[in-house]
């Protein structure tokens, strides 16, 4: 039996194309495997949305050439896939780079997997041009099902923001339809899912074909699914703020199955720079649309991403989105340090920020944020929560799951109880993880 070992970096959306491109192989008699050393195929799913992601990509392929080289020696073929947006950015300059990759695909092409893989015997191959045909058409059936799963509705960006690479690795912005996705959702959920994460580079903007041959929104669509027997949780990532239309804000209030948290990535909260970000949007904007969905759904979580050391951000801009920060209160968040990413207006600016600078800003942002994350996880203690049961925990006798609000809890169960919902006491919060005790035996049947 061949396997397959896929190791994948970055967001959600590459998660999601790691799970498929194991579908893809696995239709072609390939076993997944998690030890690199017995893997006919290694398939590196790359990250290129910042340096040191981007970066990571040629350390681990030169790991990957020694151990090309020993199952050589042992007779043993293997063969090396750079997949994802460094192998959409870079194409052909990888092959240059690392001799030892045999096929490069993007994020579009990798459905053509059993294509490229059986002509890179004779001759290494770059498939990076975006198809015509849609990917979607051509991917197998899921075999890795549990109880959460994500599903991609739509792909790529038009916004263009100054520092990002997205708009040029995964394109324009592209939407399935409400059809296809329906019936996606639908197999996952007879699979045993019971929370779908509806996922996109920015979803929100979702606009594809509805039901009816009209053009469907993102509530639209999330209402189409929200509906399916067997979903009890749904869940959508990641957002612009500029594409929060009322009606989405709305379905945060009025549609059950969508649970309290949401990704909005913000940025910055100085107004100077999130117009040199391209953002188009200010901090007080954001403030307002914040307010808007904590008007209709209180107990919200908020999550978001940060830049700190935008080219040319001065310390009192910097304050700005310490203040922000501080007005809005966040249950997580990721913070970045500005990287310049090759190809993007930003990276031929000039008044970059010193290293020592962007380091120092980064600690103090991420003082404040998690600071906040620890009052937000401690404020659930002596609370009863529901958690889907997702898997078996770290110690015997343990499950893991996620609240409605997406911390992480540990209780004692047996495993039969994941894909249900189980009423939890909360006894403790650690830093990433709450720790708490069933209620009675009251596990909450799917
Ligand atoms: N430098 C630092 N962070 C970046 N991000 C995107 N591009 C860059 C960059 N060039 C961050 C943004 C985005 C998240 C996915 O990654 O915060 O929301
Ligand atoms: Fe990148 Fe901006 Fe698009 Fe997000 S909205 S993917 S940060 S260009």
């Amino acid at each position: 039996m061949k396997k397959a070992f896929v190791k994948s970096y970055g967001c959600q959306m590459n998660a999601y194309d790691a799970t498929r491109m194991a579908d893809v192989l696995g239709a072609e008699g390939y076993t997944a495997t998690e030890t690199v050393e017995e893997a006919d195929v290694v398939i590196l799913n790359t990250c290129h949305i910042r340096e040191k992601a981007a970066d990571k990509v040629y350390s681990e392929l030169g790991r990957l050439r020694v151990l090309k080289g020993e199952r050589a020696q042992a007779g043993q073929d293997t063969r090396i896939v750079v997949a994802g947006c460094v192998a959409q950015a870079e194409g052909a300059e990888i092959l240059s780079r690392a001799p030892t990759v045999d096929v490069v695909v993007g994020p579009q092409n990798y459905h053509r997997l059993p294509d490229l893989l059986a002509r890179s015997r004779t001759k290494r191959v770059v498939d990076t041009e975006f198809p015509v045909e849609d990917k979607f058409d051509h991917l197998p059936a899921r075999r890795t099902l549990g109880a959460t799963a994500f599903l991609t509705v739509q792909e790529g960006c038009d916004k263009f923001c100054a520092f990002c690479v997205v708009p040029y690795t995964r394109g324009a912005e592209v939407s399935r339809s409400v059809a296809a996705i329906r019936a996606e959702a639908e197999k996952l959920l007879q699979g045993g899912a019971r929370e779908i994460t509806l996922i996109g580079q920015n979803v929100n903007a979702y606009h594809g074909v509805g039901l009816d041959g009209g053009a469907a929104t993102l509530p639209d669509l999330m209402r189409v699914i929200a509906d399916l027997p067997g979903l009890l949780r749904l869940r959508y990532t990641t957002s612009h703020p500029n594409d929060m239309a009322p009606d989405l804000v709305a379905a945060h209030g009025d549609l059950p199955a969508l649970m309290p948290f949401l990704h909005l990535p913000v940025q910055s909260g100085s107004d100077r720079v999130l117009k040199a970000m391209n953002r188009k949007h200010t901090a007080d904007a954001y403030r307002a649309l914040i307010a808007d969905v904590r008007a209709v759904r209180p107990d919200i979580a908020l999550s978001s991403d940060f830049i700190v050391g935008f080219p040319g951000e001065t310390e009192a801009e910097f304050e700005e989105t310490l203040r922000l920060v501080s007005d809005i209160g966040f249950a997580s968040a990721y913070s970045f340090k500005y990287s310049p990413r090759p190809g993007t207006p930003a990276a031929e600016w000039a008044d970059a920020v010193p290293e020592d600078v962007k380091n120092r800003r980064l600690q103090a942002l991420q003082t404040l944020l998690d600071a906040q994350r620890h009052a937000f996880n401690a404020s659930f203690v002596g609370a009863t929560v529901d958690v889907l049961v997702e898997k078996a925990g770290r110690h015997p006798g343990q499950v893991a799951g996620k609240t409605p609000h997406l911390l992480p809890v540990q209780f004692d169960a047996p495993t039969s109880t994941i894909g249900t919902v189980v009423p939890v006491r909360i006894v403790r919060a650690g830093s990433n993880s709450l720790f708490g005790e069933a209620v009675a035996d009251a596990a909450v049947a799917a």
